[in-house]
């Protein structure tokens, strides 16, 4: 079966990446047509905006996206289109998975857990005006309707991925209301899910948790400011950026991109980690039914790891971008040919 597939090549590392992402989903036998699209700085300049429409359409044509990192100025400039775009599409829930892989250095080599964020709302969505000079606002929106659907579809996920715990992630101590409103629905909604363990932390202690026991989690929902900076946290505990996945879904539609952003301080050398958006890949050959392909470029990608000869620069290789992927369509090839 063919798909249409958007192709979000990004800013950056993202062309670096997502380049090695498609060869290895070609090699593993998957038939796309791929339909490419920009977005951001360089939509801007070529169209006038930075989120245009075509691209959007398309994703909602394709109801799946495969996207690089999109570059967001600081301090100035246009607003996210990464959270333009999750907004647009009603993109709500960010699942981002954090777990070890073979042979790579790292603190936690057990870990495995599952980073449920909201994406619509919350301190996030940069909703700020200045009052009077030297003087801003910040709005911080939590709604019953987000929150509820985020907290049902994390205890769903834990249901449907045989996983045993779901952890509410909130500062309720201080913002009473707002992640009050959160905590209470969690609560609430947890007692459907009778199965599945329910229980909750406070934001600074669960980021002292996650560094000294990591292995008291499972899965972890929270509004979308505090899994932005949870993800970064937890992908340290694996062995960096470069190996941490992620989905947005949505009822209109799935982007499929890596937890990191852009590298600047990287791109253009061909030296970047494929495995976050390889792996972002790989969840979404899943979701579009493409198990069997998703399963063998998996075991190539582990095989690869197991190995230890190839690997990139973050992981204390020296293997570049292109030949990483090379290694894993080469392994890809020769487990088809073993089992012929
Ligand atoms: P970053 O994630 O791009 O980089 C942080 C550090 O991790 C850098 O040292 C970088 O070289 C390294 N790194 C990241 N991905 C890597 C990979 N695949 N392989 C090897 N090393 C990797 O974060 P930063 O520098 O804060 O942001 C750069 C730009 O990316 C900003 O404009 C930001 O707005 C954007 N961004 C976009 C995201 C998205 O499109 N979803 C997510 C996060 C940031």
């Amino acid at each position: 079966m063919k798909h249409n597939i958007t192709l979000i090549p990004g800013d950056g590392i993202g062309p670096e990446i997502t380049s090695a992402t498609v060869r290895i989903i070609e090699a593993a036998g998957v038939d796309v047509e791929w339909s490419t699209h920009i977005l951001g700085a360089q939509a801007q300049e070529k169209y006038g905006t930075t989120l245009p429409d075509d691209a959007i359409s398309s994703i909602r044509q394709n109801k799946v996206a495969l996207k690089g990192p999109i570059m967001t100025p600081v301090g100035k400039g246009f607003t996210s289109v990464n959270v333009g775009l999750r907004k647009a599409l009603d993109l709500y829930a960010n699942v981002r998975p954090v777990k070890a892989l073979p042979n790579v250095p790292c603190r936690y080599p057990e870990l495995d857990l599952v980073i449920v964020r909201e994406n619509t709302e919350g301190l996030y969505s940069g909703i700020e005006h200045v009052v009077v000079p030297g003087v801003v606002e910040s709005l911080k929106v939590i709604t019953e309707k987000a929150s509820r659907r985020i907290v049902k579809y994390a205890f769903e996920f834990a249901r449907d991925n045989g996983r045993r715990k779901v952890t509410a992630v909130h500062k309720a101590n201080i913002m009473k209301l707002s992640d009050g409103l959160f905590l209470d629905l969690f609560y609430e909604v947890s007692k459907d899910f009778p199965d599945i363990e329910a229980d909750d932390k406070i934001i600074d202690n669960c980021c002292m948790q996650l560094v000294m026991r990591p292995e008291q989690f499972d899965v972890l929902v929270m509004e979308n400011l505090y899994g932005d900076i949870l993800s970064d946290l937890c992908a340290g505990l694996i062995g960096g950026l470069g190996l941490a996945p992620g989905a947005n879904i949505g009822e209109q539609g799935a982007v499929f991109e890596a937890v990191h952003g852009s590298a600047p301080d990287i791109a253009g050398q061909g030296i970047a980690n494929p495995t976050a958006i390889l792996m972002s890949g790989l969840m979404m050959l899943r979701h579009i039914g493409e198990n069997d392909a998703a399963e063998r470029a998996e075991k190539a990608m582990l095989a690869v790891f197991a190995e230890g000869k190839y690997l990139t620069r973050d992981l204390g290789g020296t293997t570049n971008t292109a030949d990483f992927a090379s290694a894993i369509i080469e392994k890809l090839r020769a487990n088809e040919t073993a089992a012929a």
